[in-house]
Parts: structure tokens; C-alpha cells; sequence
């Protein structure tokens, strides 16, 4: 069992909404649930609905059950975040937590950012630090905010604490624990082995395809942005199959057909999406948690951005970036990260060793017990 704040009773109430949230939380609550002396209290925003984007991560991780699903569903941003702020601001009278824990950089995380903060509740925030400079992403604010309005930072990477102190947040709060993500993949990829047969489902060699994804509101809001990835994956699909869990917000927003050789399919549970990582030869992705994952079963990845929060895995190599200006570009750059395979094996620990949860847990417990007096 966990060091724990063990004369004590404390709830740590867990705020999460969006797919990736599901996936850091599914760890995270596990390493709580082993510290004696709290207790977790988990909220769904509702951000994210569908059983594919929501309720499969749930099932198959084995998140406990949210205590409240406030259902704020989709909309602006002022109107999604207005809707959760609303409700978990109810929810922190009612439940009285001891810190609020939030992750990554989603309307979720800043809504509960916001009603921690007036409420003059603590806040602890797991994937601090963590900056694209480019101020006209949603997930920058989000993170900025959540940063200066956190008394516990989680910081998963040496460049995530250097960004901090750059803004003038430094000090013991502080703390880089590594990435949970790698935790996640750790722990499950295992039993993704034992379960997983999404290969042989969709009839791709292992191997010997291309998994992408694609959601970033930058790409798929914007047509021209869109259509250029369209094509690229499409032109790419004549050199490797391209398997492409399509998220919601993309398919609402395509315009134009993919070739055939790109399998669109609806996003997948993690478990399989652990095997499709794990298989492919190449990553195209626009996803925060994907490039990470890519990095860790050692597959070269291209992202679709002008920029990214894991600089770390760019100048080593192992992943590069292809913004959708041309499709003869982001092609290009495939083909490039196929030719020259980076040593993955030397660089396995950069961002952590799989205890990145346990450590978020253990700060959790000596920061209660320290409050507590
Ligand atoms: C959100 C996060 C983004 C994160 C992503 C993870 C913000 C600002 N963005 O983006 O940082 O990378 O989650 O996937 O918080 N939709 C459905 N069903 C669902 C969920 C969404 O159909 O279950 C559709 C709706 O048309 C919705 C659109 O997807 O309008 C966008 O959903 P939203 O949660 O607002 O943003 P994401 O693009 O998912
Ligand atoms: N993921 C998944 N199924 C999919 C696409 C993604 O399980 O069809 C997982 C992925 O492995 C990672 C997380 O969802 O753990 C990333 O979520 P997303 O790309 O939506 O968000 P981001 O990380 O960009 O915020």
C-alpha cells in the first residue's frame, strides 16, 4: 500500500470529460485507490458521449464509475465550458473535495480550473507545463489558465518544468513525475494482446500499414486544411495502407472522399488502439497522446502541426512534424520517417518509466497530510 495521508479522510474529486482524460485517469485513480486515507470522487463533464469516445474507456480499463455525469455534451466554447463550470461549481459545494484533480488542456480541465478557483479549492493539475506558444489554440488557454490556477503541478517532461519557470511557477509544488500516458500503455498493453484482434478484423498485415488520426480543430474546421490531409493520406495509402479511426468532430466536418486504400473506421476502444499503435509502421496523427504512444512502441511518426507540446521526441527524431500546407509535404515526410528509423531502444525513458502514477499519488497524499496538519 501507498504512503497515504493515513489518520485522515480525504476526498480528491477527479474531473474528467474527454477521451485522453479516461485513459491518464484510468491510472492515476488506480494508484489512488492503493493510499490509505483518500478517497477519489470522479466526475464526468460529459464533454465527450458517445459510448465509442466515453463509455468503452470506462468498461475497459476499469475506471471506477463517475460518481456524476454532468452531461454538458457538445457546443462553443463558451457555452461547453459555461455548461460544466456550472455544474461542477454545484458539485464542489455539495462534495466538499480537497483538491480538485484535472488533466491536460481540454474545456473540461478549464471549467474545472475556474470553479476550483473561486471556490478557493485546490487545484492539482496532471500534464502541467506543457506549451505549443501558439496562442490561437483553444488547448493553449485552457493550459495556461489551468497552470496559474493550480497549487499541485504535475509536470511530465524537463521541458514542461522549464516552461513553468519561464512564467514564474516554480518551486516544491512543482513536481515532474513523467508522462501517465506511458503508465497507461504499460499497464495495458498486455492485456490488449490477450483481447485485441482489431488486425485480423480489418485485414491489415501487422506491420505493414499506417495508423492515423485526426481531430485538431485547426485541421479539420479549417476545409482547405482538411482536404489537403485528405489527399495526403490518400496519396500515402498507394505506398502502405492507412487505417484512420475517424473522430467524431472530423467525420461531421469531411467534405470529400478518401481513396481506398485508407480503411475509415469509427474511433476504436484503447485496447485495440494499443494493438494498432503497437503494429503500424508509421503514426500520422495530429493527437497529443498519440505521438506519445507512437514514441513508446517505437513506431516513427509524423504530425500533422507546425508545432508540438513533445519538442523532446522532434529533436530526437522520432517524430516530425508536416503541417497540412501540401499533401506533397506531409507525403514526403512519411516517406522520410519510413527510410531512417531512430534508435527508439536508447531513448525509452524520456518521458518516464511506467511510475509516473504512483508518484502523482504519493504528492496527492504527502499534500493532504501536510494540509492536514
Ligand atoms: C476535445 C479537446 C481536445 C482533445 C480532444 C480529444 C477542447 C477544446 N478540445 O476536442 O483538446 O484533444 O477533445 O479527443 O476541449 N462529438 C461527438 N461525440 C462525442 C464527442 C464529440 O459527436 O462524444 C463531436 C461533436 O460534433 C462536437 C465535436 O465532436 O461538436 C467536438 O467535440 P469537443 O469535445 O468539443 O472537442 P474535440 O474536438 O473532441
Ligand atoms: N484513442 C483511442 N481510440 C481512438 C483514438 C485514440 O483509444 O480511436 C486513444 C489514444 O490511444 C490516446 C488517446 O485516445 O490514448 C488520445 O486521445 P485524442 O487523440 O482524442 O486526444 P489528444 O491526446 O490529442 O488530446
Amino acid at each position: 500500500m501507498a504512503e497515504g495521508a493515513k489518520s485522515m479522510d480525504a476526498t480528491v474529486l477527479t474531473v474528467v470529460g474527454a477521451r485522453p482524460q479516461f485513459v491518464k485517469a484510468a491510472v492515476v485513480s488506480k494508484a489512488l485507490a492503493s493510499c490509505a486515507g483518500i478517497k477519489e470522487i470522479i466526475v464526468h463533464t460529459g464533454q465527450h458521449y458517445d459510448a465509442a469516445m466515453s463509455q468503452v474507456f470506462f468498461d475497459e480499463l476499469d475506471i471506477p464509475a463517475p460518481q456524476l455525469n454532468l452531461g454538458a455534451g457538445s457546443g462553443s466554447h463558451g457555452a461547453q465550458t459555461a455548461q460544466i463550470l456550472i455544474g461542477l461549481e454545484e458539485a464542489i459545494i455539495r462534495l466538499k473535495p480537497d483538491i480538485v484533480l484535472v488533466y491536460g488542456d481540454t474545456n473540461s480541465t478549464l471549467a474545472a480550473a475556474l470553479a476550483s478557483a473561486k471556490l478557493n479549492v485546490p487545484l492539482a493539475h496532471v500534464e502541467a507545463g506543457l506549451r505549443s506558444f501558439d496562442r490561437s489554440m483553444p488547448e493553449e488557454i485552457n493550459r495556461y489558465i489551468t497552470d496559474h490556477l493550480s497549487q499541485l503541478l504535475f509536470a511530465p517532461s524537463d521541458a514542461a518544468v522549464e516552461n513553468l519557470a519561464r512564467e514564474g511557477i516554480a518551486g516544491p509544488h512543482i513536481v515532474r513525475t513523467g508522462d501517465v500516458m506511458i503508465d497507461a500503455s504499460m499497464k495495458f498493453k498486455e492485456i490488449s494482446d490477450r483481447r485485441s484482434n482489431i488486425c485480423a478484423r480489418l485485414g491489415v498485415d501487422k506491420g505493414s500499414y499506417a495508423l492515423a488520426t485526426v481531430h485538431r480543430a485547426s485541421n479539420v474546421d479549417d476545409e482547405i486544411a482538411l482536404s489537403v490531409i485528405v489527399q495526403a493520406l490518400s496519396e500515402l495509402s498507394q505506398t502502405l495502407p492507412v487505417v484512420l479511426p475517424l473522430h467524431p468532430r472530423t467525420r461531421a466536418r469531411l467534405r470529400c472522399d478518401f481513396a481506398p486504400g485508407v480503411k475509415v473506421i469509427e474511433p476504436v476502444g484503447y485496447l485495440d488502439m494499443c494493438q494498432l499503435e503497437a503494429h503500424a509502421e508509421l503514426v500520422v496523427t495530429d493527437s497529443g497522446g498519440v505521438q506519445k504512444e507512437a514514441f513508446f512502441y517505437g513506431v516513427p511518426c509524423v504530425t500533422l502541426r507546425s508545432q508540438t507540446e513533445w519538442g523532446e521526441l522532434v529533436a530526437g527524431g522520432f517524430n516530425r512534424l508536416a503541417p497540412p500546407v501540401n499533401a506533397r509535404g506531409i507525403v514526403s515526410a512519411c516517406l522520410e520517417a519510413l527510410r531512417s528509423i531512430p534508435d527508439f531502444a536508447g531513448a525509452s525513458d524520456l518521458l518516464g518509466c511506467g511510475d509516473s502514477a504512483a508518484a502523482i499519488a504519493r504528492e496527492l497524499a504527502h499534500w493532504i497530510s501536510r494540509r492536514h496538519g
